[in-house]
C-alpha cells in the first residue's frame, strides 16, 4: 500500500527530481519533559512509520525512480531510557523501503547523488513537503531546506504538499476502514457518557468517561475534545470542560477517537438529565433536519461551499418560522462556520480550494445552532464517504434523534 503511493506520487513529479519528506521532531515541553509526538501526516501516509526524526528522499532521473529512508542511529544509551530506535530492518519492514541511509550519513548521500546523477545542474527539480500553519513556523522541513538551499544556492524548492493533497484527498478501502473503526470506538465511547450522564455531573466527567473507552480500545482521541454545557456549548471551540453541567441543560460534545493516526470527528448533543425540554426539542430537530438534509443531498460535483450554502438558505427559512430572525437578527448571529471539512489523517484533512467533491472524498456533516442567550448550543456532526451517485453516512449507528437519545438514557 505505501509503495504503491509512493510510486503514484513519483508519477506526479518531472524529470530531474529530488524530493525530501520529513516525519518531524519531538518538541520539549517544560524541564525535560516532551510534547506527545505527533507524525507529520505526508511522511505517514508515504511511509506507515509513526516515528521521530526520519526523512524520506525520492529521486527521479531519467524515468528511473530511486527512494530511501533516512533514520537515526541505534543508540544503546538511549535505548535503555528512553526505548530502542527503530532499526533499519523494521523501518524496511513496515515501509517496503529497502535503502536506509544514516541521518549521520545523508549529506554524503545527499552530496553524492548532486554529483554523480545531477551533475549540479541548475534545473534540478527539488521538492520538499512545505506545509506550515502559521507565518513564523519553522517546521523540521523548513529547517532541512535552510540548510539544503545553503549548501546548494543556486537550487529553487517547489512545494510537495499539493501533489500530496490530490492523492490523500481520494480514501482507498483499507483507509475507509480505519476512519470506521475511530467512528465505531467514538460510539461506545460516546454511549459510554450517556450512560454516566446526570444533572450537576461535571464536564470533565462526562470528558473522561468517553476517554476510558478510547484507552481500552487502543485509541487516542484525535483532537482536543469538546464537552460545552448550557451556554458553554455555543463557543465552538470551547476545551476547559471544567464546569458543572446544570440540571435542564444540553452537553455538547464534539470528539473523536484516533485509530493508526486516521480521525473520527463527531459531535452529539444530549440533555445531561435524559430529557430535552421543549425548546431544546425544537431547536435540535431543526439541525437534525439539517444534519439530514445534506447528507442526503451529497454527491460527486458538489462542493463543501455549496452544500453550506444549502444549510444556510434552510435556516432562513427555519429561524423566521419561529421567530428568530425579527429585529435586525440574522443567520450568522446562530450560526457561523462552514458545515464540512474534509477527515482522514488530520481531523481538519487536506483540502484544495473550489474541490469538486469525488467519490472516495471522507469528510463531516456539522451543522449547529448557537443560542448564547438561552443557553442552547446545538452540533450534529457525523462523518460521510462520497459514493458515485450519493453518499455512506459511516457514522449512522450513532443515535442522533430525540426520541432515540431519550429511550436510551431512559434505560
Ligand atoms: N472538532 C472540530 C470540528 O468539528 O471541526
Ligand atoms: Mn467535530
Ligand atoms: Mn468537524
Amino acid at each position: 500500500m505505501y509503495k504503491a503511493r509512493r510510486e503514484k506520487l513519483a508519477a506526479m513529479l518531472p524529470e530531474n527530481a529530488m524530493l525530501f519528506v520529513l516525519s518531524g521532531k519531538n518538541v520539549h515541553s517544560v524541564g525535560d519533559e516532551m510534547y506527545p509526538f505527533a507524525v507529520d501526516r505526508n511522511f505517514y501516509y508515504l511511509t506507515g512509520i509513526d516515528r521521530s526524526d526520519m526523512m524520506y528522499m525520492l529521486v527521479k532521473k531519467d524515468g528511473e525512480v530511486q527512494d530511501m529512508l533516512v533514520i537515526e542511529r541505534f543508540d544503546e544509551m538511549m535505548a535503555k531510557w528512553v526505548g530502542a530506535k527503530m532499526l533499519p530492518a523494521e523501518a524496511t519492514e513496515i515501509s517496503g523501503i529497502g535503502q536506509i541511509v544514516m541521518d549521520d550519513e545523508k549529506w554524503c548521500t545527499i552530496h553524492r547523488m548532486m554529483a554523480r546523477q545531477f551533475d549540479h545542474e541548475a534545473n534540478l527539480n527539488v521538492y520538499a513537503d512545505l506545509t506550515k500553519q502559521d507565518i513564523d513556523q519553522v517546521t523540521p522541513a523548513y529547517a532541512f531546506i535552510n540548510e539544503f538551499t545553503s549548501k546548494y544556492p543556486h537550487l529553487t524548492v517547489n512545494n510537495a504538499a499539493p501533489m500530496l493533497t490530490k492523492l490523500r484527498i481520494i480514501k482507498a478501502d483499507a483507509e475507509v476502514e480505519k476512519i470506521s473503526k475511530a467512528i465505531s470506538v467514538t460510539n461506545k465511547a460516546i454511549l459510554n457518557m450517556m450512560d454516566h450522564s446526570e444533572a450537576g455531573i461535571g464536564e470533565n466527567v462526562l470528558e473522561a468517561h468517553f476517554d476510558f473507552v478510547l484507552k481500552c480500545n487502543k485509541c487516542k482521541r484525535a483532537f482536543p475534545t469538546i464537552v460545552g454545557s448550557g451556554k458553554n456549548g455555543t463557543v465552538l471551540h470551547y476545551g476547559e470542560n471544567n464546569q458543572i453541567a446544570e440540571d435542564n441543560t444540553l452537553a455538547l460534545c464534539d470528539l473523536g477517537a484516533a485509530y493508526e493516526n486516521y480521525s473520527a470527528d463527531i459531535t452529539r448533543t444530549f440533555p445531561v438529565n435524559g430529557k430535552f425540554t421543549e425548546r431544546q426539542k425544537q431547536i435540535y430537530n431543526i439541525v437534525l433536519e439539517a444534519n439530514e438534509m445534506i447528507i442526503s443531498a451529497v454527491k460527486p460535483g458538489l462542493t463543501l461551499r455549496g452544500l453550506n450554502n444549502m444549510v444556510i438558505e434552510f435556516y432562513e427559512k427555519k429561524l423566521a418560522e419561529i421567530g428568530l430572525l425579527e429585529n435586525g437578527k440574522k443567520v450568522s448571529d446562530y450560526y457561523w462556520h462552514g458545515v464540512s471539512h474534509m477527515l482522514g489523517l488530520e481531523t481538519h484533512d487536506v483540502q484544495l480550494s473550489n474541490y469538486e467533491l469525488e467519490p472516495g472524498n471522507v469528510f463531516t456533516v456539522e451543522p449547529g445552532l448557537y443560542l448564547e442567550e438561552e443557553g442552547i448550543g446545538i452540533r450534529i456532526e457525523d462523518d460521510v464517504l462520497v459514493t458515485e451517485d450519493g453518499c455512506i453516512n459511516l457514522s449512522k449507528e450513532i443515535i442522533k434523534t430525540v426520541e432515540d437519545i431519550e429511550a436510551y438514557m431512559a434505560k
